[in-house]
C-alpha cells in the first residue's frame, strides 16, 4: 500500500514530509520521493530502498520558507522498484503522487506519446501529470485542467499535485484509496495517506470521501463532490494514539487486514478483468506455450492456496496441475520435465525452502512463474514472470489478505489459460468474471456475523482438538481454517478431506472432538452432509458453516447463499479467519505475533 504526505507552511517542509512518510512505513514500501516547491524553485529527490536513503540525499536540501510540499512511499504495482519508478513523477513544471491504480492508463499514456511526450517511468501514475499539462495548455487555469483530468482517469485515487502555474497550491483527488487533510492553529495544512503521520501536528482533520478533489492553500481547503458540487469540508478530532492509528483502530493488524481484504481484492482485480478476457499485461504472451503441466510449490498458507489452484487448473484450464510443499520438493530429487510450468507461490518471496526449488526449477531448464506480493523479493527477481498479489504490507504473522488475494490470481490465472487453451467458452470466462467482480462484496465483514463469532468462540476454547473438514476445494480451505486456529490459539487442528474422516479420524469422534464442516450448497452439498451426519451420529460437537440450514450441527454459521461456490469459498474463508482470531483473543494470544512464529521463514 502506497503512503501519500503533502504540506503547506512556512516550517521546514522538508522535515516534515520525510517525518510523515517515516510514520507511513508500516504500510510497506520498496522507493520513496518528495518534491517541494519553495516560490519557483521546484525540487524533487527519489532513492530506492528505506527511507533512510531518501534523508541521505536530501541532507543538503533546506526549506526555510513558505513552500508547498508532496511525498510518496511506493509499493510496487506496475514497475519494478526503481528511482525512475519512484513518485513524484515530473511533467514539465507539475509533480503528482499517488496511491492506487489507474486503470485505463495504458490507452491514455499511448495517445500522451503519440502527441509526442516522453515518459521516464512504466507507471500508470505518470499519466496523471502528463495528462494534467495536456490540458492545461486549453484550459482558464490550473484547477479546471485538474479538474478535467480526474474526469479522464479511471480506477483508484489518492492524487496530489503541485504545479509552477499555482505555485501555492495542492490540488487533491480521491477515489478508492483513502487521503485525508489536516488543519491547526498555525495556519499549516497537512496532507497523509491515514492519520498517523498527522498526530501531534494537526488538531482536526477531514476525511476525503470518494469522488473528492479540490485544492488547498495556506488560506483555504476548496473541495468538490463526485457530482462537482462544492462542499464544506466536515473535520473531527484527531486520534492521539500512533499505533491504534497504524492499526486505523482495529485490535490487531490481523483483524484490520480481515476487514481490508475487500478493498484489496478490488486492487488485485483491478485493470486485470476484461469482458471475457483476463488481462495479465505483466505475463509474456508466450509463457503458456508447450506447457502440458503446472506445479505448483510453496509452505504454509502459500501451499494452501496452491492446492486450492490446482482444483481450479484441472477443472477450468484442462491443465494437469500439481502441488508441493517446497521443504519436501528440496530434498525428494524429484524429477521434472520442461513442459512443466514451475510457479512459486509466497507473500514474501524470501522463503527459503520454497526459493530454493525455484533454483532448482531454474537449474533444470523450466519456465518460471512467481505469485508474490513484495516486489523486487529474491523470488521476483529471480522467476521468469511474476503476478504480483497486491495485497499490500501484511502485518499479522497469520496470513489472511495474502491468501485472499493469491487465491484471486489463481481463479484468474485458471481463466488464463482456459482462453489461450480454449478449454471454456467466451461466455464461460465472461460469467467467471462477473463472479470474481463479486468477490470484494463477498469477504466485506459483516457486523452481526463478527459479533456471533465473538460470542461462539467461548465454547471453543478447549478439547482434545479440531478438525476443519470440507470437499474439493474446499479442502485446502479447511487446512487454511486449522491453520489459523493452531497459528494464533495454539490448540491442537488439522484439515481433513470430509470424505477421509471414516479412514480413521471419526474413532476420534465423541463430544470433546470439535468438528468445523464446510458445507457449500453448490460443491458436492450433499456428500459432505452426510459426511458431517456420520460425525454427528457419532456424538462429536459440529460446527456447520453454509448457507443452507444444517438441523444435526450443534452450532451454525449462516452465510449469504451465494450463486457459486467459489464466493461461498470467500465468505467462509473470512468466518475461519474470524473464528480463529476470536477464540485467540480470550486465550489472550498475541494475535499478531504469535509465539515461535515469524511473518517471514528466511532459513531452513
Ligand atoms: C501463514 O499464516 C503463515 N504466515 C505461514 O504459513 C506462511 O504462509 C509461510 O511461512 C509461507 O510464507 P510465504 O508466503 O511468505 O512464502
Amino acid at each position: 500500500m502506497c503512503g501519500i504526505v503533502g504540506y503547506i507552511g512556512t516550517k521546514n517542509t522538508k522535515e516534515i514530509l520525510l517525518e510523515g512518510l517515516k510514520e507511513l512505513e508500516y504500510r510497506g514500501y520498496d522507493s520513496a520521493g518528495i518534491a517541494v516547491l519553495q516560490g519557483d524553485d521546484f525540487s524533487d529527490f527519489k532513492a530506492v530502498g528505506k527511507l533512510v536513503n531518501l534523508e541521505e540525499k536530501t541532507k543538503e536540501f533546506i526549506t526555510d520558507k513558505f513552500a508547498v510540499g508532496i511525498g510518496h512511499t511506493r509499493w510496487a504495482t506496475h514497475g519494478k522498484p526503481t528511482e525512475l519508478n519512484a513518485h513524484p513523477h515530473l511533467g514539465e513544471s507539475s509533480y503528482v503522487v499517488h496511491n492506487g491504480i489507474i486503470e485505463n492508463y495504458v490507452e491514455l499514456k499511448r495517445e500522451l506519446q503519440d502527441s509526442g511526450i516522453t515518459f521516464l517511468s512504466q507507471t500508470d501514475t505518470e499519466v496523471i501529470v502528463h495528462q494534467f499539462e495536456k490540458n492545461l495548455k486549453t484550459s482558464e487555469n490550473a484547477f479546471e485542467a485538474f479538474q478535467q483530468t480526474i474526469q479522464e482517469i479511471k480506477g483508484a485515487y489518492a492524487v496530489l499535485l503541485v504545479t509552477k502555474s499555482e505555485p501555492g497550491t495542492i490540488f487533491f483527488a480521491k477515489y478508492g484509496s483513502p487521503m485525508l487533510v489536516g488543519i491547526n492553529a498555525e495556519n499549516e495544512k497537512y496532507f497523509a495517506s491515514s492519520d498517523t503521520p498527522l498526530i501531534g501536528s494537526c488538531s482536526d482533520v477531514n476525511y476525503f470521501e470518494d469522488g473528492d478533489y479540490g485544492y488547498v492553500t495556506a488560506d483555504e481547503i476548496i473541495i468538490f463532490d463526485k457530482d462537482s458540487q462544492q462542499k464544506e469540508p466536515v473535520f473531527s478530532k484527531l486520534s492521539t494514539n500512533k499505533l491504534s492509528a497504524q492499526k486505523d483502530g482495529y485490535r490487531f493488524f490481523m483483524e484490520k487486514e480481515i476487514y481490508e481484504q475487500s478493498t484489496v481484492i478490488a486492487d488485485t482485480l483491478l485493470g486485470r478483468l476484461g469482458e471475457d478476457e483476463i488481462l495479465f499485461d505483466e505475463l509474456p504472451g508466450d509463457l503458456f506455450d508447450g506447457v502440458n503441466e503446472i506445479k505448483l510449490c510453496a509452505c504454509g498458507t502459500s501451499y494452501h492456496s496452491a492446492l486450492s489452484a490446482s482444483y481450479l487448473f484441472e477443472r477450468y484450464s484442462k491443465t494437469r496441475t500439481s502441488v508441493e510443499i517446497a521443504s519436501e520438493f528440496r530434498y525428494r530429487e524429484p524429477l521434472m520435465s520442461k513442459d512443466t510450468l514451475f510457479v512459486v507461490i509466497s507473500q514474501s518471496g524470501e522463503t527459503a525452502d520454497t526459493l530454493e526449488t525455484l533454483k532448482m526449477a531454474k537449474q533444470a531448464g523450466l519456465k518460471t512463474l512467481a505469485i508474490c506480493n513484495v516486489d523486487n523479493s529474491s523470488m521476483v527477481r529471480l522467476a521468469d514472470a511474476t503476478i504480483l498479489t497486491r495485497a499490500g504490507i501484511e502485518k499479522g504473522v497469520a496470513s489472511t489478505k495474502a491468501f485472499a488475494t493469491q487465491v484471486i490470481v489463481f481463479w484468474m490465472l485458471s481463466l488464463y489459460v482456459a482462453k489461450s487453451k480454449n478449454s471454456l467458452s467466451s461466455q464461460k470466462i465472461a460469467e467467471h468474471i462477473a463472479l470474481l467482480r463479486e468477490v470484494p462484496a463477498s469477504v466485506k465483514v459483516d457486523d452481526e456475523m463478527h459479533e456471533k463469532l465473538k460470542r461462539l468462540s467461548k465454547r471453543y476454547l478447549h478439547g482434545h482438538g479440531f478438525f476443519f473438514i470440507g470437499r474439493d476445494i474446499f479442502f485446502p480451505l479447511a487446512l487454511e481454517g486449522a491453520l489459523k486456529l493452531k497459528e494464533i490459539s495454539y490448540l491442537h487442528a488439522e484439515g481433513y478431506p470430509s470424505g477421509e474422516m471414516k479412514h480413521g479420524p471419526i474413532a476420534l469422534a465423541d463430544p470433546e472432538l470439535f468438528t468445523i464442516a464446510l458445507l457449500p450448497k453448490h460443491l458436492h452439498y450433499e456428500k459432505a452432509k452426510s459426511n458431517v451426519e456420520e460425525l454427528s451420529a457419532r456424538d462429536s460437537t459440529i460446527c456447520a458453516i453454509s448457507a443452507e440450514e444444517f438441523s444435526k450441527a450443534d452450532d451454525f454459521i449462516q452465510i449469504a447463499s451465494h450463486e457459486h461456490y467459489m464466493l461461498e469459498f470467500f465468505e467462509m474463508m473470512v468466518v475461519l479467519q474470524l473464528l480463529s482470531l476470536e477464540i485467540s483473543v480470550r486465550l489472550g494470544n498475541d494475535v499478531d505475533m504469535p509465539r515461535n512464529l515469524a511473518k517471514s521463514v528466511t532459513v531452513e
